[in-house]
Formats: C-alpha cells, sequence, structure tokens
C-alpha cells in the first residue's frame, strides 16, 4: 500500500510548539500551565472558597442552545463594533488584571501591544507591574484604565488623573472587592508579593527556568502605580493583606461612585455587577457602561454566572448603558451568545493570561485571533453576518433566566 496516499507526514507540525500552535483558548490554557510554576497557575486559574462560581460559569454558557437559519448569504462577515463611541476591530475587551509580569517578563507592555496591533480594548489595572504612564507609551490602541475605591479620595483623584494625562478613554470602576475573596489556593502555596515560595514551591519553580530567567529581569515585581501613595512597596505581606489592607475600602458607597463621577467627565463603567438593583444604581450614579462581572470567580463564591443575570440586567438598563460581560469566556460561541442577549462586548480575564505566559506579545494576539476567528465562523453558522445582525432569538436559554 502505498503510505503517501493514507497520509502525509508533516515534520515542521511535529516540532510546533508554542502558541501559534493553539487551536483554541483551552490550547494556551495547556501550554500556560507547561511554562508557570503551580504558585503562578494557581494564581491565575484559581477563584474563591470552593470555586463552585467559577465553574458555574462556564457551565451556563453550556446551557445556552444556539438556533442556526441557513441560507441568508453569509458570505461577508464582520466581527467589528463599538464600544461606548470607540470603533474596534473585535468585541472581546482584555480586561484589567494586575500583575501580570508573573506570567511573562514584558506583563502589561505586551499585553498592551498585542491589543494595540490587534484594535481591541485594553483595561490597565491600578494593580500593574507596570505604570500605567508606560503601558500608554507602548499601546497602540484604545485603553482604558481601572479603578479600586480606594480609601484615600487623594489617591483615587491622583490616580484619575494619570489616567487622563496617559490618554486613557474611560475609566473602569471595580465594586466587588470590599474585601478580597477567599482564594485558598494562594494562601497555601504562600502567594505573596512578591512570591514566598517554599522549598516544594521554589524546586517546582526551578523546573521553569524560562519562567525563573524572566521574573528575574528588571525591577522588583510590585503594584508600582502605587508606590508613592503606599510608602512602601510591600514586600513580605501576603498578596491577601496586602489587597485587604491596601487596594479595598469595605466602607465605600454609592456616593464614591457619584464623586467619581465628578471628576472625570469621559466614560465611566462601573464592573462587578450581577444583580438588578446594583445595575440602576450604577446606571443612577451616572455611569456610561457596566460589567455583568463576577471578578471571574475570585469573589463571593456562590454569586450567580454572570451570563444567567444578564437577559435581566440587560431589560432594566440596556436602554440607557452599554452592557458588558465577563466570566467564563472562552469560545467565540460564547461572544455570540452574550452580545445576542443585549451585551455590547465581553471582557476575559484569565484567557490572554493564558497567551502571555504560553508566548508574551505573540501569545496574547494568538488568543485574540482564536477568539476573532471562532466568532466570525459562528456568525456564519448562524446565518447572522455581522453583530448588529444577532437578536434573541439566536439563542435558547433556559427558562427562568429572563425573569426577575
Ligand atoms: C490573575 C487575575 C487578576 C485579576 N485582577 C483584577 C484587577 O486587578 N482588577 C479587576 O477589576 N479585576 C481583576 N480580575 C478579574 C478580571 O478582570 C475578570 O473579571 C475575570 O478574570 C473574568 O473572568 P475570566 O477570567 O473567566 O475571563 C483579575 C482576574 C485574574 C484572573
Amino acid at each position: 500500500m502505498d503510505l503517501k496516499r493514507l497520509f502525509v507526514l508533516d515534520v515542521k507540525r511535529s516540532f510546533a510548539r508554542g502558541p501559534s500552535s493553539a487551536y483554541t483558548i483551552d490550547d494556551l490554557r495547556v501550554q500556560a500551565a507547561r511554562r508557570l510554576p503551580r504558585i503562578i497557575y494557581d494564581f491565575v486559574e484559581g477563584g474563591a472558597e470552593d470555586e463552585v462560581t467559577v465553574r458555574r460559569n462556564r457551565a451556563a454558557f453550556g446551557e445556552i442552545g444556539l438556533e442556526p437559519e441557513y441560507l441568508r448569504d453569509v458570505a461577508r462577515r464582520d466581527v467589528s463594533t463599538t464600544i461606548l463611541g470607540t470603533e474596534v476591530a473585535s468585541p472581546v475587551v482584555l480586561g484589567p488584571t494586575g500583575l501580570q509580569r508573573l506570567a511573562h517578563v514584558d506583563g502589561e507592555l505586551a499585553v498592551a501591544r498585542a491589543a494595540g496591533a490587534m484594535g481591541s480594548i485594553y483595561v490597565a489595572a491600578t494593580a500593574s507591574s507596570y505604570t500605567i504612564e508606560q503601558i500608554a507609551a507602548v499601546s497602540g490602541g484604545p485603553l482604558w484604565f481601572q479603578l479600586y475605591l480606594w480609601s484615600s479620595r487623594e489617591v483615587l483623584a491622583g490616580l484619575v488623573e494619570r489616567a487622563r494625562a496617559a490618554g486613557c478613554l474611560a475609566l473602569c470602576l471595580t465594586i466587588d472587592v470590599p474585601v478580597l475573596g477567599r482564594r485558598e489556593r494562594d494562601l497555601r502555596n504562600g502567594m505573596s508579593v512578591p512570591p514566598r515560595v517554599g522549598l516544594r514551591n521554589a524546586l517546582n519553580a526551578v523546573r521553569r527556568p524560562r519562567w525563573l530567567y524572566g521574573i528575574a529581569q528588571g525591577d522588583d515585581l510590585t503594584y508600582v502605580n502605587l508606590r508613592d501613595a503606599l510608602g512602601t512597596d510591600g514586600h513580605g505581606l501576603s498578596l491577601m493583606e496586602y489587597m485587604d489592607t491596601r487596594l479595598t475600602n469595605p466602607a465605600a458607597t454609592w456616593e464614591e461612585l457619584a464623586w467619581l463621577r465628578s471628576l472625570w467627565d469621559g466614560p465611566l463603567v462601573v464592573k462587578g455587577i450581577t444583580s438588578v438593583a446594583d445595575a440602576r444604581r450604577a446606571v443612577e450614579a451616572g455611569s456610561d457602561g457596566i460589567v455583568v462581572s463576577n471578578h471571574g470567580g475570585r469573589q463571593l463564591d456562590g454569586a450567580p454566572a454572570t451570563i444567567e443575570r444578564l437577559p435581566q440586567i440587560v431589560a432594566a438598563v440596556g436602554d440607557r448603558v452599554e452592557v458588558f460581560l465577563d466570566g467564563g469566556v472562552r469560545r467565540g460561541t460564547d461572544v455570540l451568545k452574550a452580545i445576542a442577549m443585549g451585551a455590547r462586548a465581553c471582557l476575559v480575564g484569565r484567557p490572554y493570561w493564558y497567551g502571555l505566559a504560553a508566548g508574551g506579545e505573540l501569545g496574547v494576539r494568538r488568543c485574540l485571533e482564536i477568539y476573532n476567528a471562532e466568532l466570525e465562523r459562528a456568525l456564519a453558522l448562524v446565518g447572522r453576518p455581522t453583530l448588529g445582525d444577532l437578536s434573541p432569538d439566536v439563542v435558547r436559554m433556559p427558562a427562568g433566566w429572563a425573569v426577575e
């Protein structure tokens, strides 16, 4: 028998590694798991307590069916849209996540470059490991800045000013961290800033020389945006203590949002909403957008899956503000479902960390390429060539999700 007629041996394929050989977001996750020490992988992947909400975010997407219609001319597909007036190439936004140098030496700089190259919005976090000025200097695309409600208004006002001067288009205020959720993987691993590795974790890290080399480059790893405000770089504190005492303000109320509104006349987005009541409060306090989010299941374990709350929230406030969603978005079809159910765009967190860990800027680009390609194919298969053609009749969701 002629073997050549059975298969073609592709030698290049046998040695293909890195993000370009990833076909799915989960492929990138597997690559990240190989490259990162356990302590860092757990920090990214983990959630609060029993991680019920982490799993629920994902499972809920699986409960939504799609209704294809054919012969509708889908020859030209388009995944571009506008988000709060900004034209973007994709409805996938790189959401705010702190300390990205933990994944790759270029951290936030790599993510900003990738977002710019792909025409996507990047939300730089207050808790970043490069300053907002450094990030803005390399970002070729639309940049937002995320804030926590810091207990000192002076510090907050200073951060808002820096975001404005750096050219950030919008502020994103995260409200779901009155205290930090209990991330038990981090407690067990001794995850701190910088990581304080015990013997077992140290041996595990030594087996990842590429990561070790990267983390050893550059300045100390810390929350550089806050260095002046803190008066200490916080070394030696566990990550949890650090966040609890420095980045959060348990006394904050909705009045703070009204105050922030008075400081900033650009678009203001409130992130961390899972109830209709909070969505209404955010709109009344003057926000222009809300992110239906449970912090990727990293805060209150038991909080609802975001996608199951989306229909009610869109019904309540969708005519007044743009509604975004994050939590468990891993497929183009997930993005399609969220948009068909009324979201303007989706944010992602862990997925681009996987790409960043797997291959820096190229890995983050690969992450966005995967989403965009999957979304484009899904649009063709449901018979709706553009995002504007999506409507609730494309999805079949469990009874009860739409009712308040
Ligand atoms: C490692 C990591 C760090 C994060 N840091 C922040 C942060 O500093 N500020 C914030 O608003 N959200 C933060 N988040 C939450 C994300 O913005 C987002 O809500 C969440 O990751 C979405 O879920 P997904 O990871 O399933 O996409 C973080 C998430 C991760 C995984």
